[in-house]
């Protein structure tokens, strides 16, 4: 087995998974920008159980993205099973991720995501079950607190097993994906944690991303939100120098890159779905809400491009 999280270089900033955002185009964006690792967006182990052609369709990816972990949701440990050989074999990623962290009420509701970190036992036959049907590096991304569980409680109760790599997101359940971040509870973690330790939570520049590093003595960093509208972020953590702020234009182009990326992959569907990324990408801009009005509208690349030209 290749064990690519030891080949990296630290510190390490993964763009951290993101469903319905963190697709194969803006991955290869991100990647162009030097983002040292890429999480698909969750996807169900029981749909790819139940030989969901769709799920596994959303799974492809390009060769430029590797090192790419797909990352797994799900509450049945023979499903994880069915589906870590699947991916294994049909997929062929660089590593498996288990989502222990998602706060939607759906997912709670089939006993996947953040729940199970309440539910040890079960967390732990679903880890074992993913590990014992792949061959590749099999990581996890937990919460820093959901209920009774904290991060040094369910590290503990799953030690013994082969994980590779383990991302922390520093906030609780409660909290959902906005709020402090429990540094503390990411450093008390660090010596549960055998292979790599990603800190997560609040990253959204050079000096934040540094800070947490420093704190936490994490081998480094997930970035999620900040990455929205501004994949250069990891260009800019990366870089010795001050980031240099990027002018309109040079923001267009890269949304436009992104829109014919998506476009190609995904058809004239894909730009409907982009639409959110394109409004991202010019917040903060001059005249930012009314290219946002337009934007929301745009069909094709033909209305981007007339959209960024005007
Ligand atoms: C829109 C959105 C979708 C997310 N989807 C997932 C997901 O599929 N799997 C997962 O483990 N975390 C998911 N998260 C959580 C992020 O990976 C990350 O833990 C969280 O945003 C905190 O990091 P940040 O403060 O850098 O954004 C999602 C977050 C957002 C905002």
């Amino acid at each position: 087995m290749k064990n690519f999280w030891l080949n990296l270089n630290k510190p390490i900033y993964a763009l951290a998974p993101m469903a319905g955002v963190t697709d194969s185009a803006f991955r290869q964006i991100c990647k162009s920008f030097g983002v040292d690792v890429v999480y698909s967006e969750m996807v169900s182990a029981t749909a790819l159980a139940y030989g969901s052609k769709k799920t596994l369709e959303l799974l492809k990816f390009a060769e430029a993205e590797r090192p790419f972990v797909v990352q797994l949701f799900g509450g049945k440990p023979e499903h994880f099973a069915i589906a870590a050989k699947l991916i294994s074999k049909k997929i062929k990623p660089d590593g498996l991720d288990i989502n222990f962290g998602c706060p939607v009420k759906k997912m709670a509701r089939q006993g996947a995501g953040a729940v199970l970190m309440n539910d040890l036992k079960l967390a732990r036959e679903i880890i074992k079950a993913v590990i014992k049907n792949t061959s590749l590096p099999v990581s996890i991304k937990i919460r820093a607190k959901v209920g009774e569980t904290d991060a040094i409680k369910f590290l503990r109760a799953v030690k013994d097993l082969d994980i590779k790599a383990v991302m922390i997101h520093g906030r609780s359940l409660a909290q959902g994906h906005s709020g402090a971040v429990d540094w503390l509870a990411i450093k008390q973690a660090r010596p549960l944690v055998k292979g790599i330790l990603l800190a997560n939570g609040g990253v959204k520049d050079k000096a934040s991303a540094d800070d947490l590093i420093k704190k936490t003595r994490a081998d480094g960093v997930g970035i999620g939100q900040a990455a929205l509208g501004r994949p250069w972020i990891f260009e800019e953590v990366k870089s010795p120098q001050p980031p240099l702020l990027k002018g309109e234009e040079e923001i267009f182009q890269i949304a436009m890159k992104h829109a014919k990326l998506v476009e190609k992959l995904k058809g004239k569907q894909g730009i409907i779905e982009m639409r959110k990324h394109l409004c991202w990408y010019v917040a903060g801009l001059p005249g930012a809400s009314k290219l946002r009005q337009k934007l929301v509208k745009a069909e094709s690349i033909k209305d981007v491009t007339a959209i960024f030209s005007f």
